[in-house]
């Protein structure tokens, strides 16, 4: 079964090292797997252990503002852009293909202004449209921190929203932040991941501030994180996330 889920949290949490890990195991899974970076500090090629040699060729698609301006269909200045701008060739040209899996180095677009939709940003979000459409695939997005890009509704057409949060009472108080306003954009959120727990106390660290959402799973703080550049797929983190995968799939085929 394809899942398609963006991952999001509070700074440093630890969504890029979950998105790179759920990324290994659903390929695990013998799925066809799109990993998405959305966040303009591009982290998750190295997550994912794509060779530096392949990541140093790769400019994110929201900085080839040539292409998007040219696919908007608008004229430096404004105007009307195209509805439906042709997309549908962009991830062949700039995916990242690397031990079974695709990634796809997006960025993101700063809107100007609240109510301005700027043409560029337009395009990214019928590419995201279109990569959801298709069934074949598994997706997996990594979003930049804060709230703000919910905003800009890329995630929303991904249509279920990780929350992740690690064992402090901020990092819970974002997540019900992010979880209202994703529940407003008509995103699905099937819980919270509670990273870096060191023991069972974790829980206790975050409940009281989640206002009511579940932990849908627990991830523990492991060693090996800080050293390597390239989450581990084996050890207790890769197998608490392959656990959660399979939760994922039971909560969102539903
Ligand atoms: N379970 C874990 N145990 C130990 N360290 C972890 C764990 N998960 C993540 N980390 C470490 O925490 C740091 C932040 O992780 P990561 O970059 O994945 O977070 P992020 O939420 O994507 O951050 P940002 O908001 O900057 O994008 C990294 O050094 C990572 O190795
Ligand atoms: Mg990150």
């Amino acid at each position: 079964m394809s899942l398609k889920i963006a991952v999001a949290g509070k700074g440093g949490v630890g969504k890029t090292t979950l998105s790179a890990a759920l990324s290994h195991a659903l390929v695990r899974m013998g799925e066809q797997v799109l990993a998405i970076d959305a966040d303009p500090n591009n982290c998750l090629g190295r997550a994912l252990g794509v060779p530096e040699g392949l990541l140093s060729e790769v400019t994110p698609l929201s900085e080839m503002t040539d292409l998007l301006a040219e696919r908007a269909g608008t004229p430096a200045g404004g105007g009307f852009f195209a509805l439906n701008p042709e997309i549908s060739d962009l991830l062949g040209r700039f995916k990242v293909d690397h031990n079974g899996l695709s990634l796809l180095v997006m960025g993101t677009v700063d809107e100007p202004g609240a109510g301005c939709v700027c043409p560029e940003s337009a395009v990214l979000k019928a590419l995201v449209r279109h990569l959801v459409s298709l069934e074949d695939y598994s997706l997996v997005m990594d979003m930049e921190a804060g709230l703000e890009h919910l905003g800009r509704g890329t995630a929303a057409h991904v249509g279920a929203l990780l929350i992740v949060v690690e064992p402090a009472p901020a990092s819970a108080r974002a997540a019900t932040r992010i979880a209202k306003l994703a529940k407003g954009l008509g995103l699905r959120v099937p819980g919270v991941v509670l990273n870096k727990a060191r023991g069972p106390e974790a829980k206790e660290q975050v409940l009281p501030y989640l206002d009511g959402l579940d932990i849908i799973a627990t991830l523990p703080a492991e060693p090996a994180l800080a050293t390597s550049e390239a989450v581990p797929t084996t050890g207790p983190y890769a197998e608490a996330v392959e656990e959660l995968r399979a939760k994922l799939e039971g909560r969102l085929g539903e």
